[in-house]
């Protein structure tokens, strides 16, 4: 099949924005038309797709054929999807977005969704109008917590119109019964559950019963706090406006990870970023990263902090790189945390995903934790403030018994039972002694990602461990700002460097991330929407031996036809894969011959005078790309730069063609001393007014051509008419027939994959049904 090439692209959310980014595309030449496509990925989200293409229109095949990304696409009036729960034993994700709960198939998010519409009340809505709240439509109930109760059922909490509410969901022994519904006439206050105000972020975790949540607990948003609600434990929070406890926190993650094999140790731990307390003008940061822990089994104290935790404890979490001179450049805001359980309980790994604070540098990085550093710096000295200039120093002083973050009943303290037993001394210390003095530093005392000098920041992040030929390989997948999911793996390269490779980059949105092991899906989630991604897309490294040897995807090896998910499982003797190396000459010995001779040649016309678009991308963003031009009589020769020839990431544009720059146009690509063909195209050059004929305004085929870019279209068009009004001496020129072939084919291959727009509403309030399949999306 030949596809026309896309010679300029954007995915964009409003129709405006994507018609001034196509019409200001400088790559896209003078004599291809422009055009946005609506593709609609549910009713509540369209992007706006423009494609900038020489004379006919054909934007799809390639675009659709690689968007493996399979998008959510029910129809219901809604916003800010979160993912809230993976219940990987029913084979279930729980989303929650503004005013509905959604419970859907992991094997296919499209699949069945069971929905729960739960609005907050008209009366309430008006209530919360009052108050002068809802500018931004705040005055909705957003899903902010789905924890699984029991068996049977979940319990969820919402903003409610910025009066929190909580109640429980019945989903059934079994994902066949396909139950989702709430508990009827059951409603919990969720006040120290949920934030009030949908623009805090909360993290909650649901423990033996207790919830145990870092929110905002009133409706003014300034009263943060680490609470615990529910459950036969009394409630128990941080101290109420004390700077030195959390100072205007962002939550980000709470998790328990237990300390030994005493149960009574099991603590919870929370990360988070805050305002810094020393930051205003001076030389510290504005914002610090944070890891916090609390005994799960804190009471609160008997005559101070009554109510609350005695074992509050809290250190910074430090990630920064020294540049080549000698500049140490921090990031400490603090954006997502992923931990990654190892076979020891106690000892999982910690992935932290920070951007630079400031608005002038933009940077990002990964940085991994090891849960014995973060236990040291908890076990190490307090920080204390002291001196004439009151400056943070370790607290030297004699420190009371219990040491102060040691749990009642544990390893070291068995004679205690309750924290309400800790001696007034000890009480008081933590309540003034909240901060360790040392900072927890990242494993091998630097980043494992770093991105400066880019023009996005990563906010989210999902690791995978792989087994592939060579050995285990984490595989990081980072959501950006710009909407996208980058897929990442990093390399030693020698005993003190490493290397670090991005594999692919997805087109999602901006993203919050969650996966499954056993579905090996991504799943992914925003303001707009949710994504399915598939952790392994070999098929995009394209048939040859080389090409998906030089990727380096773990998942992937070349069987002996293609490039295929791998699995240590099926290991056969034939399979090709070399992550460390990449080396395709050692590799793929006797398999690329062939692979030369497979790659077709594709057919391209360019228009005298204007200029053209040569595609091409090799499967791996690490090659060099090399043009070799041969003319018609055989010679050939290197494209060089002093020609009009613009070099992109993508390929080249020639510009003002003229008809002795027909010829075969070979893109030859080096990576890791291994050279190979990526394209081959033969350009004709078409007669400047053979082209202003089919183009003109007043000429027959543009009058009914829908796709000009001042007529924008939500559904993909009819195809276009053959153009036979043509004057007799164009429609004889073979050019002519066979650019207008080629059209036709490609307008049945898009009326062919284009998504059907789904329109059916397919909500029910407490009164679920199965939901008939939908069919699956291309
Ligand atoms: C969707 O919800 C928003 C906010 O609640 C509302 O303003 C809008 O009118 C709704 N749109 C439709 C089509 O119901
Ligand atoms: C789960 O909890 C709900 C709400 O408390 C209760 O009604 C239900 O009976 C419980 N189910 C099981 C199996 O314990």
């Amino acid at each position: 099949m030949s596809v026309c090439p896309p010679i300029c692209l954007s995915v964009c959310l409003s129709l405006s924005i994507c018609l001034s980014e196509c019409l200001s595309v400088s790559l896209c030449p003078s004599a291809c038309l422009s055009v946005c496509l609506s593709v609609s990925l549910s009713l509540s989200l369209s992007v706006y797709v423009s494609v900038c293409l020489p004379l006919c229109v054909c934007a799809g095949p390639e675009l659709l054929e690689t968007r493996t990304a399979r998008p959510f696409s029910f129809s219901f009036n809604t916003s800010d999807y979160r993912i809230l729960h993976m219940d990987q034993d029913q084979g279930r994700l729980y989303l929650g977005s503004r005013e509905y709960l959604v419970a859907l198939d992991m094997h296919n998010i499209n699949k069945e969704p069971l929905i729960i519409h739960w609005p907050a009340t008209t009366q309430r809505k008006g209530e919360c109008r009052m108050t002068g709240k809802g500018g931004q439509g705040e005055c909705a109930n957003f899903v902010r917590l789905i924890e699984p109760w029991n068996r049977t059922h979940l319990y969820t909490c919402g903003t409610g119109a910025y009066k929190p509410i909580c109640t429980f969901i019945n989903r059934g022994w079994r994902a066949e019964e396909y139950l989702f519904r709430l508990v009827p006439g059951y409603g919990d206050s969720g006040k120290g559950k949920c934030s009030y105000d949908p623009r805090q972020e909360n993290a909650a975790a649901l423990i033996n019963g207790n919830l145990y949540a870092g929110v905002h607990v009133d409706f003014m948003g300034t009263d943060p706090a680490i609470f615990r609600t529910l459950g036969d434990r009394p409630a128990v929070r941080t101290e109420q406006y004390d700077s030195r406890w959390l100072n205007e926190p962002v939550f980000v993650k709470i998790q328990q990870i237990p300390d030994s094999s005493e149960r009574n140790d099991d603590k919870l731990y929370f990360f988070f970023r805050e305002k810094s307390l020393d930051g205003a003008g001076g030389a510290s940061p504005s914002v610090l990263a944070r890891v916090g822990r609390v005994c799960l089994n804190d009471d609160g104290g008997q005559r101070s902090l009554v109510n609350k935790w005695t074992t509050f404890l809290k250190a910074r979490l430090v990630c920064s790189v020294i540049g080549s001179d000698g500049v140490e450049t921090y990031f400490d805001e603090l954006k997502d945390v992923f931990i990654q359980p190892t076979q020891d309980l106690r000892n999982p790994v910690v992935y932290a995903v920070f951007s630079t604070a400031g608005s002038v540098f933009k940077g990002s990085a990964v940085c991994v934790y090891s849960m014995s550093d973060i236990r040291n710096v908890f076990n190490g000295p307090f920080s204390h403030k002291h001196g004439h200039n009151y400056q943070w120093t370790p607290y030297t002083g004699k420190i009371p018994y219990p040491r102060p973050g040691t749990c009642p009943g544990g390893t070291f303290t068995p004679g205690l039972r309750s924290t309400k037993e800790f001696s007034d001394e000890a009480v008081n210390f933590v309540r003034a002694h909240p901060l360790m003095y040392h900072s927890v530093y990242p494993i091998h005392k630097r980043p494992l990602v770093v991105r400066t000098g880019v023009d996005y920041r990563f906010t989210s992040i999902v690791v995978d461990l792989v087994d592939a030929v060579d050995g285990r390989y984490e595989v990081l997948f980072l959501g950006t700002d710009r909407g996208t999911v980058q897929k990442v793996i990093v390399l030693p390269k020698d005993t003190s460097t490493t290397e670090e490779l991005t594999l692919e980059e997805v087109e999602v949105f901006r993203p919050f991330l969650s996966h499954s092991d056993t579905q090996q899906q991504l799943y992914v989630s925003s303001e707009m929407g949710l994504t399915q991604v598939s952790l392994h897309r070999c098929g995009v490294y394209g048939k040859a031996c080389s090409d998906c040897c030089l990727a380096r995807d773990p998942y992937c090896a070349w069987d002996g036809e293609t490039c295929s998910a791998f699995s240590p499982s099926t290991k056969r003797r034939s399979r090709r894969q070399d992550i460390k190396h990449g080396d395709p000459l050692r590799q793929c010995r006797g398999f690329n011959a062939k692979v030369e001779k497979r790659l077709s040649e594709t057919v391209q016309f360019g228009v005298e005078g204007s200029s053209t678009f040569l595609e091409c991308q090799p499967r791996s963003p690490q090659a060099t790309v090399k043009w070799l031009y041969q003319k018609p009589d055989g010679r050939r020769k290197v494209l060089s730069r002093d020609r009009e020839v613009l070099k992109t990431g993508h390929g080249i544009l020639l510009k003002s063609l003229s008809h002795a720059d027909g010829g075969l146009y070979n893109c030859l690509a080096t990576e890791n001393n291994f050279k190979h063909t990526v394209a081959r195209v033969a350009l004709r050059i078409l007669d400047r007014e053979i082209v202003e004929a089919l183009t003109s305004p007043d000429g027959p085929p543009e009058d009914q051509n829908p796709h000009h870019h001042r007529h924008p279209h939500h559904h993909p068009p009819p195809p276009p008419p053959p153009p036979h009004n043509l004057p007799p001496q164009f429609s004889s020129q073979p050019e002519i027939r066979l650019i207008n072939q080629y059209c036709q084919s490609y307008w049945q291959q898009l009326n062919l994959n284009l998504p059907t727009k789904r329109t059916s509403r397919r909500h029910t309030e407490s009164q679920p049904e199965p939901a008939p399949g939908a069919p699956r999306q291309s």
